[in-house]
């Protein structure tokens, strides 16, 4: 396929010089829309839990609700690179049961690489899956499966420790072999010293402008959970108006009587309806 970024073609536009377009996507009609209009990256991720499931947080999402999701995407993605979120519970336990549900997320979900939330004592579960030749994608800053160690969903790197925290995190995710990392929740000025002291490029969500790249939650940027207005989201539609108008304007055509019409609807061969007509009456005649 020409043109399809990789692992390795994502973490090259590091060192061209090109920025990073990455979404969100969990089924095919959507899926299918990103990844036509050129996005790099596809992350099918756990914040499908809230986006999709109405949860809370992410914390519930199941392994099996990744895969269900990925093997959906996939089906529309073609060109961008399609990354799977590993979820909560799914690569805390050890290295082997990480390795063994990363494998299920390539084999069943199909995916060409998975994220990770977290460094340090992470980092083995990193490595292992990287030993089975799983790409991985870093995630560390404000990481949401960590919202109750963390006292809730607050700006990492905030203090000089913070900051440390995040470099040695970042470098050693990098010297592991992750191909990019997401910076999420962080200071911009952090998150762009971060950037420039990365060889592998850096994909930011709420971490301004100094990062390789961007991604964000498909629902967020098309306006689908207006309820939630984030201060680092660019809504770039008004989604949740324009699709409601849509529903209430069909069923007002319902109930008025207006949807649907002859043109509609599907005409019967003229020697059948007069048969009909022949033998039920006219009665049934359209009016
Ligand atoms: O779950 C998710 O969608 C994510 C991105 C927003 C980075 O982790």
């Amino acid at each position: 396929m020409p043109n399809k970024e990789t692992a390795t073609s994502i973490r090259l536009k590091k060192t061209k010089g090109e920025k990073i377009a990455a979404l969100t996507a969990y089924d095919y009609p959507t899926a299918r829309l990103v990844d036509q209009a050129g996005i790099d990256v596809v992350l099918v991720g756990d914040s499908l839990g809230m986006a999709i499931q109405g949860e809370e947080d992410t914390l519930s999402v199941r392994l099996a609700d990744m895969i269900y999701h990925c093997r959906i995407v996939r089906k529309a993605v073609q060109r961008a690179l399609l990354v799977a979120d590993m979820p909560f519970g799914s690569f805390q336990a050890s290295p082997e049961r990480a390795v063994r549900n990363a494998v299920h997320l390539v084999k069943r979900g199909r995916a060409e690489a998975v994220k990770i939330e977290g460094a340090g004592a992470r980092l083995a579960a990193v490595r292992a899956i990287l030993a089975a030749d799983i790409p991985v994608m870093g995630h560390i800053g404000l990481t949401p499966q960590s919202v109750h160690a963390l006292g809730g969903y607050r700006i990492q790197g905030r203090t000089l420790a913070g900051i440390d925290g995040l470099f040695r995190d970042a470098l050693q995710l990098q010297e592991a072999g992750c191909f990019a990392l997401v910076l999420e929740g962080i200071p911009h000025p952090v998150a762009r010293l971060i950037t420039r002291s990365l060889r592998i490029p850096t994909i930011g969500i709420g971490s301004g402008p100094g990062c390789d790249g961007q991604i964000l939650v498909l629902h967020d940027m098309l306006g689908l959970n207006p309820e939630h207005p984030y201060k680092f989201v660019r809504v770039y539609a008004d989604g949740a108006g324009v699709l409601g108008d849509a529903i209430r304007r069909y069923a007002g055509d319902v109930r008025a009587g207006q949807f649907p019409t002859l043109a509609e609807s599907f005409e019967l061969d003229p020697t059948i309806l007069a048969d009909m007509e022949h033998h039920y009456g006219t009665d049934h005649q359209d009016q």
